[in-house]
Formats: C-alpha cells, structure tokens, sequence
C-alpha cells in the first residue's frame, strides 16, 4: 500500500487503493479542511505535495482552475479531494487547509 507522510503532524498513513489524498486523511484522522465535501467546488482542501508529485492522478482543467482561488499556490499544489494516490508521497498541508478552522 502506498503511504502517504505528512510534514506538520509527522504522521504517515497508508492509502488503500484508488482513494484519493483527502479521503486517506480523513480516515487516519488527519483533518484537512473540504468545505465542498470532495467535489472539486472549493480550494480549501489545497494540499503540497513535497515528494512523490508524479505518483498522483492527472490534474484535470476543474482542479485547475478551483486551484487558481488557492491561498499560497505552489507549483507542488493539488486539492486533495482530486489526487489520487499511486505511490509514496510527502505532503504538508497550509495552514488555511487544516481543519478544525472557522471560515
Ligand atoms: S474539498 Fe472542495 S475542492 Fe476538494
């Protein structure tokens, strides 16, 4: 199973097959915010991915654009909710991702 490391928390989780970065998180216990419930309506799942970028899913135009409302976009920057996972990966969530925030 591919795992997946997270910088602030120093936690790594595994990832079952075919989920995506914020469905691995949210099963682990690792909050990370998803104000649109994973439908690629939002940017508050913004995630950056530190190594591993490669072994994610495409970046289709809707995450693209929903990417572009991000706060402190990078070039390693996805949503969670549209990365699936294929391989290892480091990522560190910014501070308006993590959850238990009000918006
Ligand atoms: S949760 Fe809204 S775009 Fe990912």
């Amino acid at each position: 199973m591919p795992k997946i490391h997270f910088q602030d928390s120093g936690k790594t989780i595994e990832v079952k097959e075919g989920e995506s970065i914020l469905q691995a998180a949210l099963r682990s216990g690792i909050p990370i915010e998803h104000n649109c419930g994973g439908v690629c309506a939002c940017s508050t799942c913004h995630v950056i991915v530190e190594e591993g970028f490669g072994q994610l899913s495409e970046m289709d135009e809707d995450e693209e654009d929903q990417l572009d409302e991000a706060e402190g976009l990078t070039l390693k920057s996805r949503l969670a909710c549209q990365a699936i996972v294929r391989g290892d990966l480091v990522v560190r969530i910014p501070p308006c991702s993590k959850g238990g925030h009000e918006h």
